[in-house]
């Protein structure tokens, strides 16, 4: 075993003060990099496992309080909460996974959902948005009671679920596999959300009348992808409505003429557009 995990075992178990609210980051991090070295042996593992006990079980304590607080309509304040704890948006970037996904998935209770069925191609594989990009986004957004956002090809439901909890906004996710619209509609009933709702669908037949904001995490390319922007550049006709975006389709996104960037688009920040009257139909 490395000088270097047994002195970061000493050390994690010398920090009573570890166990404290406001060293969740902290615990995350700590229970990744002992991840990272096991397994190891004999006496030493007893040791980690004794760490691993201790930090889990106040993870959880906390995951149950920010659960209550959801329920009880304060989730908004308990999530922007940590959300600030993080480095906030100056280090947004990027598809990596960090501390606060950990966060969001022991706060949300979703179980491990039924094994999901194989996806024609064109159809993208299940991946969630990173938390910190959904945790910028709602900030950019600022969705109001009047808004409706849709995630087309939603998972989980990460996006509209946190949506749901940080605003008054109706949160829909449209997602074509039964196993995980089972899963965030589970989620949505356990924590009260009475805003936050799920279709099993494709999302090529979604009703996109309904939305004042779009979200893909490049759910689908290819034709899909382009039957469902003609969809919408059909409905920029009428309204007008905003288009978000993460990952290689931003670029696709970004040649449309019917769409406005807000910012320069990049494909590892979500990027948003607003939907503009088509010049001339298709
Ligand atoms: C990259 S994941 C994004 C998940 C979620 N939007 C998020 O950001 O956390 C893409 C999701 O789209 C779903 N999907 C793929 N094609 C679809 C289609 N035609 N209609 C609805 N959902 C689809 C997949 O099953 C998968 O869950």
């Amino acid at each position: 075993m490395s000088d270097a995990l047994r002195t970061l075992i000493e050390a994690l178990e010398r920090d009573d003060a570890l166990a404290e609210p406001a060293r969740l980051r902290e615990r995350i991090e700590a229970l990744d990099r002992l991840d990272a070295w096991m397994p190891v042996a004999g006496e030493w593992m007893w040791r980690v496992q004794a760490i691993q006990r201790k930090l889990e079980a106040a993870n959880a304590t906390e995951y149950e309080a920010v659960r209550l607080a959801i329920r009880q309509g304060r989730g908004r304040e308990a999530m922007r909460h940590r959300w600030r704890d993080g480095d906030g948006a100056a280090s947004v970037c990027g598809d990596a996974y960090d501390w606060l996904d950990e966060w969001v998935a022991g706060v949300l209770p979703h179980g491990t959902p039924a094994e999901a069925e194989a996806l024609p191609p064109e159809m993208v594989f299940y991946q969630p948005t990173p938390a910190r990009h959904v945790f910028d986004l709602l900030d950019r957004l600022q969705l109001g009671g009047h808004d409706t956002l849709v995630d087309l090809g939603a998972g989980l439901g990460h996006v509209p679920l946190l949506a749901a909890i940080c605003s008054d906004a109706r949160c829909l996710g449209i997602e074509i596999e039964h196993a995980y619209v089972e899963s965030a509609r589970r989620c949505a009933r356990d924590l009260h959300l009475a805003n936050a709702h799920f279709v099993r669908g494709d999302a090529r037949e979604a009703d996109f009348g309904i939305g004042s904001v779009f979200y893909l995490y490049t759910p689908f390319t290819g034709t899909i992808l382009r039957e469902v922007l003609d969809a919408l550049r059909c409905e920029a006709a009428r309204r007008t409505f905003r288009v978000c975006s993460f990952g290689p389709c931003t670029a696709v996104l970004a040649a449309e003429s019917w769409l406005a960037a807000d910012d320069e688009p990049r494909s590892d920040r979500v990027a948003i557009f607003r939907a503009q009257r088509p010049s001339s139909p298709r």
